[in-house]
């Protein structure tokens, strides 16, 4: 791919020196507007993958902290405890299974025979991320009734073994308790761990011992991580998509994400197997579990704070169809779709509803004005189809104006793509969730992919979508610059279909860089870093200029959709009275443009966004976090202007009339 666009780079800089050079005119039709830009245009999906969640966006530093991963001592060390030996010169914790029924079904049960010699040391999700003068919350629960253990005494630990921070709690005597305490980080360490160690002898038992930095997004107490919240709230996202991706169905159907099962108080959300764990052999992830601290409640407010519609997917009661494909009977359905009703009371029902009162007892009374509700992540077949009408008719007759988001499966074309499309467009499916993983090089050629679209068809969320710099799931995809410029090309297509096209979202959208099962990704992170690939500054510049009225675009008559390699969509923005025209150039050689804009007097200067690279392998990292970002400069468009190589263009021009 990158072969046939320098090479007709090179064809027009040794054959056609000067149809490289003479300029190519934009023709903008701005009297009429062709179609509203939906506010939902450009939208993040926020997948749980890569340790998004649990070990990335959530911003608990303890893993495992509950003692409910299938080892429940995972994640937990204890280096001068011995199982074969009764550990006199220390001692040793054990899980107790108090309860099979309750969703909080292990402790720890802590003996202690010599306090001098026993410690029990988290190392977090791969490291505990610890920022100097930074403060930290330490909280625990303990029961405290046999033996004489009174306190308690926490230690952050760098990797050479040099304290950063450290405090003790005094127990009391008695059945559980919450207990408090916290400290500031001395230094920054990105790999921490905390050490536990306890003053006097005999047994206690402790669970929920967790490590919250006191800086979230927002401060709140089980907050999320400041940094990654930011990056969201930048790309001034229209909706979002959540919770997956493949893990709403489960690898079987028991291990489906359960919304109902993720609100209400932390302590009792039950934590859940993550199909993430084990579903690549090449990157096994076994502490991958799914603590649901990132609940629906926090979901919707996390949509709430970067003024995004909230759109959540349920399970439609078929497992993931790459895994088992199992399904519910269709006698059996029933409590998956009472799942989504009671979802859309939880949501935005009056406070007397009984969901509405769980999302008022949990401190948002006001409703989360859920519009938009998904039916199966990315489904297929006639199973699909049959479960898809029953959930179709139950929400619209409880609900008419909500509106509901279904899946043409996992592929842009063949057998599956078909067969949904022509079934859900017979229901009269409002919006079709479709996912492509393809080439650079299909992304390039595909921008014209909804110009045949039926514009009286049911509308298009293109939910998931990236170009794979080597194949799907592979692990050595990159985020590279020729990805995100084939997207960049792909979605002038995207835009100039906005009449059809109504959402949008790269995916995956974030991934720890020691944890993670798929690439590429639109964010990276460690645990102290996070940086945006060129991916995301595209889907930046797109949603940052938005518009609101679609304007028809043109060069000698026809749409620009790779000539000379060049790809072109235009909008108008009513709010900032511009007009905005996204110009890319997929090519070696620089060009030239002109804008010719009818309907509307602009000036000479326009505002011209940028990004690019002469190289289309480079990528970010956390080493260079903004190799490859917008730079913005004036330009004078009166005589016309030039693209760079390999660019992504956004040129805003004032409305002088
Ligand atoms: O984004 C990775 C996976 O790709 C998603 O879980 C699934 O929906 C798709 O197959």
């Amino acid at each position: 791919m990158i072969k046939t666009t320098l090479l007709s780079g090179l064809f027009f800089c040794f054959y056609s020196p000067l149809q490289a050079q003479s300029a190519t005119t934009l023709d903008i039709d701005a009297s009429k507007t062709v179609a509203e830009i939906a506010p939902t245009m450009y939208g993040i999906f926020f997948e749980d993958i890569n340790f998004a969640a649990d070990g990335g966006l959530y911003a608990e530093l303890i893993k495992n902290r509950s003692f409910e991963f299938d080892w429940p001592l995972m994640g937990w060390e204890q280096p001068n405890s011995d199982r074969h030996s009764y550990n006199k010169n220390s001692g040793i914790a054990v899980p107790v299974q108090y309860s099979q029924e309750q969703t909080n079904h292990n402790f720890i049960r802590v003996k202690i025979n010599d306090a001098s010699g026993y410690k029990l040391i988290n190392k977090g999700f791969r490291g505990i991320g610890v920022h100097e003068n930074e403060n930290y919350r330490l909280s625990f629960l303990a029961s405290n009734s046999a033996g004489s253990v009174t306190q308690i005494h926490f230690k952050l630990l760098d990797e050479a073994g040099k304290v950063l921070g450290s405090s003790s709690v005094d127990l009391t005597k008695g059945d559980w308790k919450k207990y408090r305490t916290e400290f500031t980080a001395k230094a920054t360490s990105k790999k921490a761990s905390l050490e536990i160690t306890f003053s006097g002898q005999g047994e206690i038992d402790l669970d929920m011992i967790s490590m919250f930095p006191e800086n979230t997004w927002k401060k709140r107490e089980n907050g999320m991580r400041k940094d990654l919240v930011q990056l969201l709230a930048d790309m001034d996202p229209g909706f979002l998509r959540f919770p997956g991706g493949c893990i709403v169905e489960g690898r079987t159907l028991a291990e489906r994400y359960q919304w109902k099962k993720t609100v209400g108080p932390v302590a009792d959300r039950e934590i859940l197997f993550n199909r993430w764990n084990t579903e690549f052999s090449h990157r096994p992830t076994p502490d991958y579990f799914q603590s649901f601290g990132i609940g629906f409640f926090e979901y919707f407010q996390l949509a709430e704070d970067i003024g995004a519609t909230p759109l959540p997917i349920l399970s439609c009661g078929i497992a993931c169809q790459f895994n088992t494909g199992e399904l519910v009977p269709m006698d059996q359905l029933d409590p998956y779709v009472q799942d989504a009703l009671d979802l859309i009371e939880f949501a935005n029902g009056d406070v007397d509803t009984p969901w509405g009162k769980v999302r008022a007892d949990m401190g948002h009374p006001e409703p989360f004005n859920l519009k938009y509700i998904g039916v199966g992540n990315e489904q297929w077949g006639p199973d699909y189809i049959a479960r898809y009408k029953v959930f179709n008719d139950a929400i619209k007759d409880q609900y008419p104006d909500i509106v509901i988001v279904s899946g043409s499966g996992p592929f842009p074309d063949g057998d599956y793509f078909e067969y949904g499309m022509e079934q859900l467009t017979q229901i009269g499916a409002e919006i079709i969730d479709e996912h492509y993983y393809k080439s650079p090089e299909w992304f390039r050629e595909n921008a014209d992919r909804y110009d045949s679209y039926d514009r009286n068809g049911p509308k298009i969320f293109a939910g998931e979508y990236a170009a794979q710099s080597v194949a799907i799931a592979s692990p050595e995809n990159e985020n590279n610059w020729e990805c995100a410029l084939a997207e960049a090309a792909f979605m002038t297509g995207l835009e100039r279909n906005a009449d059809v096209v109504q959402l949008t979202s790269y995916a995956p959208l974030m991934a720890h860089t020691e944890a993670w099962q798929w690439t590429p990704d639109l964010i990276w992170f460690d645990n102290l870093s996070s940086y945006g690939t060129p991916n995301y500054y595209v889907q930046q510049i797109f949603a940052t200029n938005r518009g609101s009225d679609l304007l028809k675009v043109s060069a000698r008559g026809e749409k620009l959709i790779g000539q000379n390699d060049l790809y072109a969509s235009a909008v108008k923005d009513e709010s900032t009275s511009e007009v905005i025209v996204k110009v890319v150039n997929t090519g070696a050689s620089s060009k030239s443009i002109k804008f010719n804009i009818k309907g509307v007097k602009t000036g000479k200067k326009a505002e011209q966004i940028i990004l690019k690279s002469d190289d289309l392998t480079a990528v970010n990292s956390i080493e260079k976090p903004k190799n490859i970002s917008p730079e913005t400069t004036q330009v004078n468009v009166q005589k016309g202007v030039q693209l760079s190589p390999y660019s992504v263009n956004v040129f805003k021009l004032k409305i002088e009339n």
